[in-house]
């Protein structure tokens, strides 16, 4: 990286490409591959599928340009940005709400990228079954529920995560983007293929793409909207931080447009791969968070040469899994070194050990923490739950009423336009949604899924 551009003592990202490659790379990850099908499946289908769409483009594309604005625009981490655009108010309290979700997200995140791990192991090693659906269901049930494999592997994930990040920003996260997501692109297009020449392979699609309006419910709505601030990076600060590295060059709207387009044509490929696979081999859409990690084997088994196939997609999850890690990251390490005046290295060194912590924590819900319920949910579920579904959310509808409302509309503008140089066509729709639908929207749903209206 030898063109490393710097603002003050902050580095920049170097190229346009690298700008794409790593919002993307934040963007892609194990929400579109793990989480999108499980959420589907578990919430009609078709029905989560199209209020998904509406909330990615009326809601989220709007909040990115309102948390690219606030990074861009002040250089800082979410909590900083907050403050140096309203000195005198308590918004930056979002900020540490951000920071919250992006610790607990790290977390139970880290315990999936440790399947993904196992998976990645025993498909190199030629020991992973590929089977039926319920030899499948057996091997990760039993895998899964065990005290040592899943923790060391989250750990190892975490460790793996450390040693990427402690070599700074443009460094690490650009040079494994721009290869990668491409890379990933191409396999799942095959196995989309693959997926379309099953027997039940458009009863998949039905289930998928073909909405049953009246499935349509608060709990389905408010998944769909977690879903899709959980795909996007969306509402705890992580495209703030990033866009505090974008240079002056970077169209905001433009780069949010593509992040949303190409992180929903990702969670797309993965549910034509998936739900076809689901109805052919007889497993049921409704697994929940183990649904992946039963098909996808059945998947490559139907593939011939499929522990080839196998290593390699875990392997590129495993690296896609890596580039959204960094970036949740990235919000608390860059919050540390600002605000705290930490080292980059002792601040990275906080993050993991706690993310360690808590991802133990999480992993062993599965198994010999299963019992330990808190509002019912497993502390795996609640971390996933309360991020997704309610901080998240919330951070992009403080982040829209403050971009909308609060801050100065000519330095909204300005970081839209790159200072007056070019018209930004999306503005106008940005500016609507982040002051009326994405807060009246977020507000609604919230509103229904806890029954007063
Ligand atoms: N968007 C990432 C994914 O889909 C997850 C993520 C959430 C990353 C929040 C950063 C912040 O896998």
């Amino acid at each position: 990286m030898g063109n490393k551009k710097t603002v003050g003592q902050r580095a920049l990202f170097a190229t346009k490409i690298g700008v794409i490659a790593t919002t993307v790379g934040s963007a892609v990850g194990l929400g579109n591959i793990w989480r999108f099908p499980y959420e589907a499946g578990s919430n009609g289908g078709g029905a989560f599928m199209a209020c998904y769409f509406m909330f990615i483009f009326i809601i989220g594309v709007p909040v990115i340009c309102a948390e690219f604005i606030m990074g861009r625009g002040t250089r800082s981490n979410i909590f900083g940005a907050y403050r140096k655009l309203s000195p005198k108010g308590k918004w930056y309290v979002a900020g540490f709400m951000g920071i919250l979700a992006s610790v607990l997200i790290l977390s139970f995140y880290s315990v999936v990228a440790g399947w993904i791990l196992e998976y990645l192991i025993q498909s190199l090693t030629g020991s992973i079954k590929l089977a039926d659906a319920s030899a499948n269901h057996v091997a990760f049930d039993e895998f899964s529920t065990s005290s040592f494999r899943p923790v060391i592997w989250t750990l190892s994930f975490l460790a793996l995560n450390f040693l990427i990040l402690i070599n700074g920003v443009a460094k690490g996260i650009e040079r494994m983007s721009n290869i990668l997501m491409p890379m990933l692109f191409v396999l799942l297009v095959i196995f989309c293929i693959n997926s379309l020449t099953l027997d039940k392979a458009s009863e998949g699609l039905t289930f998928l793409f073909h909405p049953d309006f009246s499935k349509i419910s608060p709990q389905v709505l408010l998944s769909a909207m977690g879903q899709a601030f959980f795909s996007l990076s969306l509402g705890l600060g992580c495209m703030t931080t990033y866009a505090s590295y974008f240079g002056e060059g970077t169209k905001l709207g433009r780069t949010a447009m593509t992040t949303a387009i190409l992180d929903t044509l990702v969670a797309i490929l993965a549910g034509i791969i998936i739900f076809p696979a689901v109805f052919s081999f007889g497993f049921s859409p409704q697994a929940g968070p183990t649904l992946v990690f039963e098909v996808l084997p059945a998947v490559f088994n139907n593939l011939p040469g499929g522990v080839v196939w196998s290593s390699l997609f875990f392997l590129l999850l495993t690296l896609a899994s890596l580039t959204s890690t960094i970036s949740m990251s990235e919000i608390s390490i860059a919050f540390m070194v600002e605000e705290w005046k930490l080292s980059r290295k002792v601040a990275t060194i906080v993050n993991t050990l706690v993310a360690m912590f808590f991802g133990t924590l999480c992993a062993l819900s599965f198994g010999v923490l299963s019992d330990v319920k808190i509002f019912g949910l497993t502390i795996f579920n609640l971390f996933d739950y309360a991020s997704s579904n309610v901080l998240l959310p919330i951070g992009g509808m403080i982040a829209s009423i403050f971009v909308g409302w609060v801050v100065d509309k000519r330095f909204v503008k300005s970081q839209m336009t790159g200072n007056g140089a070019y018209k930004s066509v999306l503005l106008p729709f940005v500016v609507f949604c982040l002051r009326y639908t994405a807060p009246a929207g977020i507000a609604l749903v919230f509103l229904n899924s806890i029954g007063l209206i």
